[in-house]
C-alpha cells in the first residue's frame, strides 16, 4: 500500500529449503533495484519499502506469507516465486486480493492471470532454442529427468513433441523427489545407463541438481560420453557442485553473467560489489532486477500501485536490461526477451555458443509449436 511516506512491496523468495541458491540470488536482484530506485530519489519522492519474507521452498508457507503480506501488511504489489509449485499456490490469493504478482522465473508456459507479470522465459524463449541447438550439434536420442512437480511434467511433455518433430526418441523418462537420496539418484542413474542417450534433459531444480550431476559423473559417465541440457542449472546450481561435475552442459536463457553486454557487465560488477565477489548472478536475479524497474517506471507514470492503475502502465513502460531493452506484452503479461545458448567451460563457466541476436515476443500458450515458425516469429519480433 502506498503508506504515508513510503510505497510498500512484498518480497517473498526462499531463503531456506531446496531452492534457496537459485532464490537467494532473486532476492538479491530485487534488493539491488530497490536500492538503485531509493539512492535515486524513490518514486514521485516515495522510497519504495521492502518487506521480506521466506517462503522457505513450500508452497504452504508461500500461500501464507502471501496472505499475510496482502491482507496484513497491505501491500498491493509481491515480487517473488520460483517454483511453479509456489507460484500457483500464491496467484490466487493475488487475484483475491486484487494485486499484482512479479514472477522473474522461466517456467512452462500455458497460464495467464491478469494479477501475475511473468518476467522469466516462455517456452518458446528458452526451450526451442535448446532443442534446436542439441538436435543440431548433440543429438535427437533424450533421456529426460525431473523433479516430482509441474514444471518438469509439463517442460518434458513439450520436449517431448520438439523430440517427435526432428524424428528423435525419447528413451526414458523419471522423477526425483525434491530431495533426492543416493538410492533414488542411483536407480535413475542405472536406468540412464541402460538407455545410453545421446543427451540428458534434466528439468530437476534446486539443491537436487548438483546432487544429480555429481552422482552422473561419479558413476564414471563423462561430460563428453553424456552432455546434461537443462533450463534450471544456472550459475546458481553449478556453484554448489563440485568443479567439472557441470562441464559441458548446455542451457538457454535470456541472461548469463559472462555477457560481454556493457549493462551486463555494469549489472554483474554492482551485484558483486553489493553481496560479494563470490556470488553467482543468474538470469533468475536479472529478471527480478528488471522487473522491480519495470514496476517503478510504471508507479511513476500511474501514481498509485491500485492494481487497475498501474497493470496498463505496465504494459507500457521499457527499460534497458543488463539482457538488452525489455517490456511486457500487453497481449498476454509475459516479458520480450532476448533468448541465448550456452555450455559451460571446463573452469564451471557459461560460454554462450549461439546468440541469435533478437528480441523475442513471448508465446506462453505456443500458438505456433514447430521448431522452425520460430525463426518466422522471430522476424516479426525483430520489428516489434
Ligand atoms: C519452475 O518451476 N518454474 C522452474
Amino acid at each position: 500500500m502506498a503508506g504515508p511516506s513510503t510505497w510498500r512491496v512484498g518480497v517473498l523468495f526462499s531463503q531456506t529449503g531446496v531452492t534457496a541458491g537459485i532464490e537467494s540470488t532473486q532476492l538479491d536482484g530485487t534488493m539491488l533495484a530497490i536500492e538503485e530506485i531509493n539512492d535515486a530519489g524513490g518514486v514521485r519522492g516515495k522510497p519504495l519499502e521492502p518487506l521480506i519474507y521466506d517462503g522457505r521452498s513450500d508452497p504452504k508457507v508461500f500461500r501464507a506469507n502471501a496472505e499475510r503480506l496482502l491482507g496484513h501488511d497491505r501491500v498491493r504489489v509481491i515480487f517473488g516465486c520460483y517454483m511453479s509449485s509456489t507460484r500457483k499456490a500464491v496467484l490466487p490469493t493475488v487475484e483475491s486480493f486484487r494485486g499484482l504478482l512479479f514472477y522473474p522465473t522461466l517456467y512452462e508456459g500455458f497460464e495467464y492471470s491478469p494479477h501475475c507479470i511473468y518476467t522469466g522465459a516462455a517456452p518458446n524463449q528458452n526451450m526451442v532454442q535448446l532443442a534446436k541447438y542439441l538436435f543440431e550439434f548433440v543429438g535427437t536420442r533424450i533421456y529426460m529427468v525431473g523433479s516430482n512437480y509441474v514444471y518438469p511434467y509439463e517442460t518434458n511433455r513439450i520436449m517431448s513433441d520438439f523430440v517427435v518433430q526432428s524424428r528423435g526418441r525419447v528413451l526414458g523418462e523419471s522423477y526425483l523427489p525434491l530431495e533426492p537420496r543416493a538410492g533414488d539418484l542411483d536407480k535413475v542413474i542405472r536406468d540412464i545407463a541402460k538407455a545410453k542417450p545421446e543427451v540428458l534433459f534434466s528439468t530437476v531444480v534446486g539443491s537436487g541438481t548438483a546432487r544429480l550431476y555429481e552422482a552422473i559423473r561419479a558413476a564414471g559417465i563423462s561430460p563428453r560420453e553424456l552432455p546434461i541440457a537443462s533450463l534450471t542449472t544456472s550459475e546458481a546450481e553449478v556453484a554448489e557442485m563440485a568443479p567439472g561435475a557441470a562441464e559441458n552442459s548446455i542451457t538457454a536463457a535470456p541472461f548469463f553473467e559472462s555477457l560481454g553486454l556493457p549493462a551486463a557487465k555494469k549489472f554483474v560488477a554492482a551485484y558483486r560489489a553489493r553481496f560479494g565477489e563470490d556470488r553467482p548472478v543468474t538470469a533468475g536475479a536479472e529478471a527480478a532486477y528488471f522487473q522491480v524497474h519495470l514496476f517503478a517506471r510504471a508507479l511513476e507514470r500511474a501514481g498509485s500501485d491500485n492494481f487497475p492503475d498501474l497493470l496498463p502502465e505496465v504494459r507500457k513502460v521499457e527499460f534497458a536490461a543488463p539482457q538488452g531493452p525489455v517490456r511486457i506484452d500487453p497481449e498476454n503479461n509475459h516479458a520480450l526477451l532476448w533468448p541465448r545458448v550456452a555450455r559451460v567451460n571446463s573452469k564451471g563457466r557459461f560460454d554462450v555458443v549461439w546468440n541469435p541476436g533478437v528480441r523475442l515476443k513471448p508465446d506462453p500458450y505456443f500458438v505456433a509449436p514447430s521448431l522452425d515458425d520460430w525463426s518466422a516469429e522471430m522476424a516479426q519480433a525483430t520489428h516489434s
